[in-house]
């Protein structure tokens, strides 16, 4: 198979590289000329992009064809509805090699017009969101940082772009990793389950700060970075942006079960959750011939949905407290992100403890941590 190979001037090592004109022949976007972005060895963002007016996708995007052989793709690391994610190197002017995550999406529609000059990109519109998000995003320290972004023409369709997004290189989603902890009978304590509570959620309660609904949040779309230990969120194609009448409250109950999935290492619904606070509380009020409403504000609500809670994740009393009285708190004070009352609440409380990247195992079709 032949891989695409994406040429970039605008990722350094460990120097700040301002492009230069040369760089950017053929382009007529004036703004990349000035344009710096570095990554440090941990592939962070540390320059180049602090002025807001490089926070969108028109200034932040890169000519395809005008970079030099910096960045190689190499293998596959996942397919999705919108793209496929590769694993890639980036290598400038004889620094070591970097890897990193090249995700591209499916060819994109878009329109020239007669004079080639202006480009209609209203059919990329997800993936210049995705990009755009990102770039809001690149502060938080629990989603994926972006490093870089191009446009391909597609040689010989004029009206046809490709858009590649660079990102740091996460070692495993949380999707496989779960999966691989099912498959080797390795158990998750409950202090490592509440640190990945606690990663998840401060992803989703940075999104919450910037009203950012990412809208598809599941395992597959957690990332874990090792040996740095942290849990990013990713994948931010089907995002919206909810507007001041709602709260951030029910995309957290969504996160909070997914966690909840994983911790207990259990196939059940993605909304365990809700489903347990919502049954408690029908239960509660055909027990006691209450309202819904009523039910809610009944003592034996809380107790039960805890005992139930606490029975999914592994007898986790404390974690099950956390997440009901929060959610009762957030309930009656809209004003409060349920995210980061969850986090505060078991930074507070509760013993926290990374999660450990998983061996390598080398027999046939043995999956591999790297
Ligand atoms: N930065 C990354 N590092 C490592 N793997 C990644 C990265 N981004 C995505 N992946 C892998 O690729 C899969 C698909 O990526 P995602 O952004 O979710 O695309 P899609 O929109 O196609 O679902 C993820 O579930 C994950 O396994
Ligand atoms: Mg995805």
């Amino acid at each position: 198979m032949a891989y695409p190979v994406l040429n970039t001037q605008n990722i350094s090592g460990y120097q700040n590289l301002p492009l230069s004109n040369n760089n950017n022949q053929g382009t007529n976007n004036p703004q990349l000329a000035n344009k710096t972005v570095a990554i440090n060895e941990d592939l962070q963002i540390t320059s180049g992009l602090a002025s807001s007016n490089n926070n969108d996708y028109s200034s932040f995007i890169q000519s395809y064809s005008n970079f030099a052989d910096n960045i190689t793709i190499k293998k596959q690391l996942g397919k999705g509805i919108q793209g496929i994610v590769f694993k890639g190197y980036f290598k400038y002017n004889g620094s070591a090699k970097q890897k990193i995550a090249v995700k591209t999406t499916k060819n994109t529609k878009s329109i020239k017009d007669l004079a080639g000059q202006q480009i209609d990109r209203s059919y990329a519109k997800d993936t210049i969101d995705e990009i755009n998000t990102l770039l809001k995003l690149r502060h938080s320290e629990n989603v994926v940082k972006i490093i870089s972004a191009f446009e391909e023409e597609i040689a010989g369709n004029f009206f046809k772009f490709k858009v590649h997004i660079v990102m740091e290189l996460a070692s495993i989603s949380l999707k496989d990793y779960r999966q691989l902890r099912v498959d080797r009978k390795t158990n998750i304590s409950k202090e490592n389950g509440n640190y990945a509570m606690k990663e998840c959620l401060s992803g989703v309660r940075d999104c919450d700060k910037l009203k950012i609904h990412h809208d598809d949040i599941h395992a597959g779309n957690f990332l874990m970075f090792f040996p740095q230990q942290k849990i990013k969120l990713c994948d931010f194609g089907l995002l919206s942006t909810y507007n001041s009448q709602q709260s951030g409250y029910s995309m957290s109950v969504r996160t909070i079960s997914i966690v909840i999935q994983f911790i207990n290492d259990c196939s059940l619904s993605n909304e365990i959750f809700e489903f347990f606070i919502s049954t408690t509380k029908t239960n509660i009020s055909r027990k006691y011939n209450l309202s819904l409403q009523e039910a809610e504000n009944h003592p034996d609500y809380l107790i039960e949905a805890k005992e139930k809670i606490a029975e999914f994740l592994n007898a986790n009393q404390q974690l099950a407290e956390t997440l009901v009285d929060s959610e009762k708190y957030c309930r009656e004070n809209k004003d409060t992100c349920l995210a980061d009352k969850i986090i505060s609440e078991i930074e507070e409380k509760s013993t926290c403890k990374p999660l450990t990247p998983l061996k390598k195992v080398k027999k046939h079709g043995g999956c591999v941590v790297s």
